[in-house]
């Protein structure tokens, strides 16, 4: 069993994170008083953040990013994700970003938001070393005409730093096909995509988003196992799960982590990674998440120098930068046989 230091300093690809859902509550605390905004409800007597179920969860969410009032707010919090990542031995995080929590889907203010997080993004990298990339993502909730206008965000903004396009928020309302016309879009627009599946809904939905979508990657997707053909052909298909095993057992998707399916995908062949999707709403980070698998599965270095260049393999990141984090990846764990 690897001991504790070790799994802290162990180099960590995260491809699953949602900035605002990354906000520590004393972050966002300290924000709301300072722009004198009341969202005192959503903390505990603890202060942590307060939310009961998938619906409260989102709600919560949505308060919590309410406090995120312009540019400075999201440099400063990304900043601050990047330097608790950095703690935590992460090299490199994929964040989901969210135009409609910066300017509400108005190309110009998506702009003026994404230079504050990339200005902190390129701080964070010369200070800690950690490397991040953005995806930009509709929330489904919000419905195909609003995810066209973060579509066009996406398009617009395209290149070194905006790397992907992804679909998030309430699985359970629109269809997949219903966002054909987004994801087209930021396929022609050359970023790498990814959708939230497979979390709340079964195995068709897992289908339907791989058919209509044509993603290289599924947000959580691990309701697959449900249906051990769907499995076999993810394995066969190269697509990449971004599970978030903290996230789904504080969620109530799975009642212990003994009964997640990671391990079970991983056994059947099915490219899995491992990231926390909101750490503090599901008090988790990067070391508790490899804490649990080593705990409950008995992974160790071998597995996880897998998940970290399966990860780096998944990564939406360009050929040059992919090399030197390979490096660093090399450096510290050879490619497993
Ligand atoms: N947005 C933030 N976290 C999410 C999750 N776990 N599922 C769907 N949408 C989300
Ligand atoms: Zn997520």
């Amino acid at each position: 069993m690897m001991e504790r230091d070790e799994i802290v300093q162990f180099p960590k690809l995260e491809l699953h994170l949602h900035l605002e859902g990354a906000a520590p509550p004393a972050f966002i605390r300290d924000l709301a008083k300072r722009r004198k905004i009341d969202i005192a409800g959503v903390f505990d007597d603890q202060g942590q953040y307060r939310w009961t179920g998938f619906d409260g969860f989102l709600s919560t969410y949505d308060a919590v990013s309410s406090a995120l009032t312009g540019p400075q707010d999201f440099h400063d919090l990304t900043l601050c994700v990047l330097e608790h990542a950095a703690g935590q031995g992460v090299i490199y995080t994929e964040a989901f970003l969210s135009p409609d929590f910066c300017g509400g889907g108005d190309v110009i203010a998506w702009r003026d938001h994404l230079a504050a997080i990339e200005a902190a993004a390129q701080t964070a990298q010369s200070r800690w070393g950690i490397v991040m990339r953005g995806i930009v993502t509709c929330i489904r909730h919000h419905g195909p005409q609003q995810a066209r206008k973060i579509a066009s965000c996406a398009q617009e903004t395209a290149g070194q730093f905006v790397t992907g396009f992804g679909l998030a928020g309430d699985e359970t309302m629109f269809r997949p096909q219903d966002f054909v016309w987004p994801f087209d879009a930021a396929r022609e627009a050359g970023l790498g995509l990814t959708a939230h599946a497979g979390e709340w809904q079964g195995p068709d939905a897992i289908r339907a988003t791989m058919r209509d979508l044509r993603v290289a990657r599924i947000g959580h997707g691990v309701r697959a196992i449900q249906d051990p053909s769907l499995v076999a052909y993810l394995a066969e298909s190269g697509v990449v799960l971004e599970t978030c095993p903290g996230s789904n057992v504080a969620l109530g998707v799975y009642a212990r982590l003994r009964d997640h399916p990671v391990a079970k995908l991983r056994d059947a062949g099915v490219k899995v990674t491992v990231s926390t999707d909101d750490p503090p709403f599901f008090g988790t980070t990067m070391t508790r998440e490899y804490e649990g698998l080593a705990r409950c599965f008995g992974w160790g270095q071998a597995e996880f120098a897998q998940i970290a260049h399966t990860a780096l393999d998944a990564a939406f990141i360009d050929a040059p930068a992919r090399k030197l984090l390979l490096k660093r990846l090399e450096e510290a764990c050879p490619i497993p046989t």
